[in-house]
Parts: C-alpha cells; sequence; structure tokens
C-alpha cells in the first residue's frame, strides 16, 4: 500500500476526511501526538486499526470528536463530565464512560467493555477534520504497538510507510504527550493515565484528590493500556541517572551530565512544558544515532514528579521496564 502524505489545506483535510469515511486509515496530528484514524462506526476499519499497528485487540481506542456535545450524544455523561468537558476541552483531556445505548462506537473500539474513552482534541486541522468527518474518528498514537509515539508525521512514516492510506501533516504537536485519561464510570474518579492535562489542574477541577492506579504487566487493567512496557526505543533505557557511562547516549534535563557527547537535552532551563513537546523526538533522535555510533544505552536524568513531570515520568519509566 502506498501512504500518501497529505498537507495541511483545505484540500488536504478533504481527502484526508474522504479516506476515512470510505473505510480508511488516516493519521493526522493531534495537539499531543499524531493518532491514526479510522471511522469509529465501521468495524472493518477499525479492525484495521489493530491489524496496522500490531495492537493487542484487548487495548481499547479513544474515540475522537469536534465537539463535547458530539462526543456526549455517545456515552453516558455526568455532571463532573459536563464540567471537565467546560474546563479542558478542546485539549488533551480523555474521560471514560459508560457507553450510551444507542452509541455508535464500534463495539471492537471499545475491546467489548461497557465503557468508552472519548475527547474533543485541539488544534486547527484537527478540529477542521473532525469537522468535514461528521463522525467520531478512533485514534491510537500512530506508531507500531510497544514503540515509542510519533509527534511529527515523519515519525508516522517511520513506523507505518506503506501500512496505512495517509498522514495529514500537522506539523509538529505542541504538547507532545498523550492525553491525561479520567476514569469516571465508577464511584470515584480514578487517573487511568497522566498526560498534556496535569494531575493539579484536574484535581482541582474535580474538588477532590484522585485515585491512581497500580501499575504492572501483571494486573489485569481496567485500561489495558496501562502495560508496563511501552514507548519503547530500540536501546534500552536507564534512568536517574547521576553519571553517563562512555557507551551511554544521555536524555538530560536541565544542567546535562557529561557523558559520550550524544545527548539530547529535554528542557536546558528544566522547563516542564518544553521537555514535554520535546520527549518523543528526543528518545527517537538518541535511539538512531546511539545505534548509528554504536552506544548500548540511553540514561535519563532526573525528572521532578509533579505538573507535566508526571506523564514524562510515566513514559519514560514505560521505556525503561523490561521487554515482552
Ligand atoms: O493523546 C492521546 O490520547 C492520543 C491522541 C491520538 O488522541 N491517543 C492515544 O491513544 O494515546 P492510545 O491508544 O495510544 O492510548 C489510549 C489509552 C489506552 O491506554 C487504552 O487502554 C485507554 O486509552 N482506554 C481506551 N478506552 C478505554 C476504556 N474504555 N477504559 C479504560 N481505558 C481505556
Ligand atoms: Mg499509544
Amino acid at each position: 500500500m502506498h501512504t500518501r502524505l497529505l498537507h495541511n489545506d483545505p484540500q488536504g483535510i478533504a481527502t484526508a476526511a474522504a479516506i476515512l469515511r470510505a473505510g480508511g486509515l488516516v493519521a493526522f496530528g493531534t495537539e499531543t501526538v499524531y493518532g491514526l484514524g479510522a471511522d469509529a462506526g465501521n468495524n472493518t476499519a477499525v479492525a484495521a486499526i489493530y491489524a496496522a499497528k500490531g495492537r493487542p485487540g484487548i487495548n481499547p481506542l479513544i474515540s475522537h470528536f469536534a465537539s463535547a456535545d458530539a462526543a456526549f450524544a455517545q456515552v453516558a455523561a455526568t455532571p463532573l463530565a459536563r464540567r471537565l468537558a467546560e474546563r479542558f476541552w478542546p485539549g488533551p483531556l480523555t474521560m471514560v464512560l459508560p457507553r450510551a445505548a444507542h452509541c455508535g462506537i464500534s463495539p471492537i473500539a471499545t475491546a467489548g467493555l461497557p465503557t468508552a474513552a472519548v475527547r474533543v482534541p485541539a488544534g486547527d486541522a484537527t478540529q477542521a477534520l473532525l469537522a468535514a468527518c461528521g463522525f467520531p474518528v478512533v485514534a491510537p498514537s500512530a506508531n507500531p504497538s510497544g514503540r515509542v509515539s510519533p509527534s511529527d508525521a515523519q515519525h508516522v512514516l517511520a513506523g507505518l510507510d506503506g501500512r496505512i492510506d495517509a498522514v495529514l501533516d500537522c506539523g509538529p504537536c505542541r504538547v507532545g504527550v498523550e492525553s491525561t485519561i479520567i476514569g469516571l464510570g465508577g464511584d470515584a474518579p480514578v487517573l487511568l493515565r497522566p498526560g498534556g492535562i496535569t494531575l493539579e489542574a484536574l484535581e482541582d477541577a474535580c474538588g477532590m484528590t484522585l485515585a491512581l492506579p497500580a501499575r504492572g504487566n501483571d494486573v489485569r487493567p481496567s485500561a489495558p493500556g496501562q502495560l508496563s512496557s511501552h514507548y519503547a526505543p530500540g536501546l534500552p533505557v536507564r534512568l536517574e541517572a547521576t553519571a553517563v557511562e562512555p557507551d551511554e547516549a544521555l536524555l538530560a534535563f536541565g544542567p546535562p551530565l557529561p557523558g559520550s557527547g550524544l545527548a539530547w537535552n529535554l528542557s536546558a532551563t528544566g522547563d516542564l512544558h518544553e521537555a514535554a513537546a520535546r520527549l518523543f523526538a528526543g528518545l527517537r533522535f538518541l535511539d538512531m544515532e546511539g545505534h548509528r555510533r554504536g552506544l548500548v544505552r540511553i540514561a535519563v536524568q532526573h525528572v521532578p514528579e509533579h505538573g507535566l513531570g508526571r506523564a514524562i515520568r510515566d513514559r519514560l519509566i514505560r521505556a525503561a521496564s523490561p521487554r515482552a
């Protein structure tokens, strides 16, 4: 299959929407990462996403909508869900809610669960694409399952060229880490994945502290995507480095440690927003260039556990965990 690269202009967006409407797969940029889109109501198209990514069928997908009204037509919204939508949409928040009785999202996309994950992403091109579609679009991150997420169109092609119909080039992603996922299906809200909306902002909006889920490959998770090994570059990753070995590349944060010479600084000034936006490009760069230079590992400097640091650390911990 030839993968087309579509430009972010009215013609590119119309073409992307037409391919999706016909049951094809189109990757597109959001404010968080690039997603691999399909018509959420089309079982065959949704199944093709799992095949293209090599994604386990138990790992459900997020449905993307042009508006909160469109999202809440598919799930049973609670007053808290509506409040969060007003505060954070369009933006990097995903809510897991019970499927509505007449929910049009393919059961393949929700992996047979009684709940569905919904979000209204930000970004002019993303919004224009969803408006042109007029139907919900499921989109997991546009990378082979388990690998580093894509934050620009070239990253998508590096992993999925020839396996999908098209990529809509929306430029680099502004936030750089995936959406925060909050589970609202139970008695109390649960943070299912840290992401682009900070826990602090979310707890403030909820007016309470949020329960945090256990992490690990052994847990049968309510979010099956919470598998430990994920976001993995080819080279092994070593966290909390305080020194760099001669055969290691360095992923730095703040003043860099002295090392082999191959380094990518997430943010020299220690800015967590800048660090999130540079995270996946940095892992990809160090992986590629490290391989070329015969290095054997990526050493990662400490990143603080607050604000966006929570999402960055979550991705790094999974990049470093033992591979299945
Ligand atoms: O920022 C994002 O969220 C990006 C962009 C493309 O929107 N998408 C993304 O999708 O990160 P993906 O497939 O890489 O991650 C989706 C996560 C998985 O961990 C999955 O288990 C969880 O959402 N999820 C989806 N539906 C769920 C449900 N019904 N219950 C619990 N977790 C769910
Ligand atoms: Mg992903």
